[in-house]
């Protein structure tokens, strides 16, 4: 088949990315890296979950941050992760119209993540499908946890994730993510589920998200990509990681995978000094964070002497 020229990277740093933090970032300073993320030339940005702050305190402020970036920074499209109808409610009310419903493939990766079965985040499912018509403008797409493996059960059935996909395209979402919560798939694994998974359902379009747990996010994603996935989740600085999956750590650095293409030739419309910038805008504001992100230790080539090591 012939690749794509262009690819997609959706940036969820300011979800994925802060959710395993300990410290609580403020509101100015949320919005501030997202305003650093869409100067850099991301379009679509994740700002945060629409979760219990019991559950993830880092999203106590969350409204406040989907109002202030709507508002305030023009051309991007904003998304929100939600769990259940409240999640959903609660965004679509401060002007969210980009859904990502998640769930796990992994009944105890799902219930330790959302107190729920996947049936019943099913359920929840069709009831958020039910509200959209509502709110002009509005989509989901479902975010598949744990697809590639689970840190309670380890290996995950692969007719058990086309199961779940068939569930949830029977109630007609059709933007799908397939996402490696912990970090345990490989490229093979990947170009398995990704050919079942293109071939099975044409009418959708598949992501992928892939934590760089082992090392393995970018040949992941450019198995995908081979294969005619073009769109990928990453995170700024490759923080990241599901505080009720033990184990997981960050996802493949937004610069990471935005390097790996760039330099295929194939277009991300990210300017990566720009995103440079950003990673170095980020230790200010946790400077006790150590990121990982191999770009941002080592520096473009020829640069080696600019390299901002971490
Ligand atoms: N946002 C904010 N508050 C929520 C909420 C949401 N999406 N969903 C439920 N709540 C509140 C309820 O209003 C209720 O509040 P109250 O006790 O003040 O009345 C409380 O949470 C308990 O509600 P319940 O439906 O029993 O939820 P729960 O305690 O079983 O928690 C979730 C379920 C989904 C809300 C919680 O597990 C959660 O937020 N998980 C997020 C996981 C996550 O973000 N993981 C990382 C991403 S993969
Ligand atoms: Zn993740």
């Amino acid at each position: 088949m012939t690749m794509a020229e262009k690819v997609e990277i959706v940036e969820v740093g300011p979800r994925d990315g802060l959710q395993n933090l300990s410290c609580f970032i403020e509101t100015r300073q949320k919005v501030d890296l997202i305003r650093h993320l869409a100067s850099a030339g991301l379009q679509d940005i994740q700002v945060g979950g629409f979760v219990s702050p019991r559950a993830i305190p880092q999203f106590g402020n969350i409204a406040e941050v989907s109002r202030t970036v709507i508002e305030s920074i023009h051309g991007v499209r904003f998304n929100a992760l939600v769990p259940n109808v409240k999640g959903a409610v609660d965004a679509l009310s401060c002007g969210i119209r980009h859904l990502s419903f998640v769930f796990s493939v992994s009944e105890a990766h799902n219930k330790n993540n959302v107190g729920k079965t996947p049936e019943e985040s099913l359920q929840e499912l069709a009831a958020i499908l039910d509200l959209l018509p509502s709110y002009r403008g509005a989509a989901v797409t479902v975010d598949l946890a744990t697809t590639f493996g689970c840190p309670f059960i380890v290996k995950v059935p692969e007719e058990r994730v086309l199961l779940y996909v068939q569930k949830v395209h029977e109630m007609g979402v059709r933007r799908i993510t397939l996402c490696d919560t912990v970090g345990f798939g490989n490229p093979r694994q990947v170009q398995r589920i990704a050919t079942t998974c293109l071939s099975s359902f044409p009418d959708v379009t598949f992501r992928c998200h892939f934590h760089n747990t082992r090392g393995l996010g970018c040949a992941n994603a450019l198995a995908a990509y081979e294969l005619g996935i073009e769109s990928f989740d990453t995170a700024i600085g490759g923080l990241g990681g599901c505080p009720f999956a033990p184990g997981a750590t960050g996802n493949t650095a937004t610069e990471d995978m935005a390097f790996m293409f760039s330099e295929m030739g194939v277009e991300t419309g990210i300017s990566i000094p720009r995103l440079l910038e950003t990673v170095r805008f980020l230790r200010e504001i946790i400077p006790s964070v150590k990121l990982e992100s191999s770009l941002a230790r080592a520096g473009l080539p020829g640069a080696e002497h600019k390299g901002c090591s971490m």
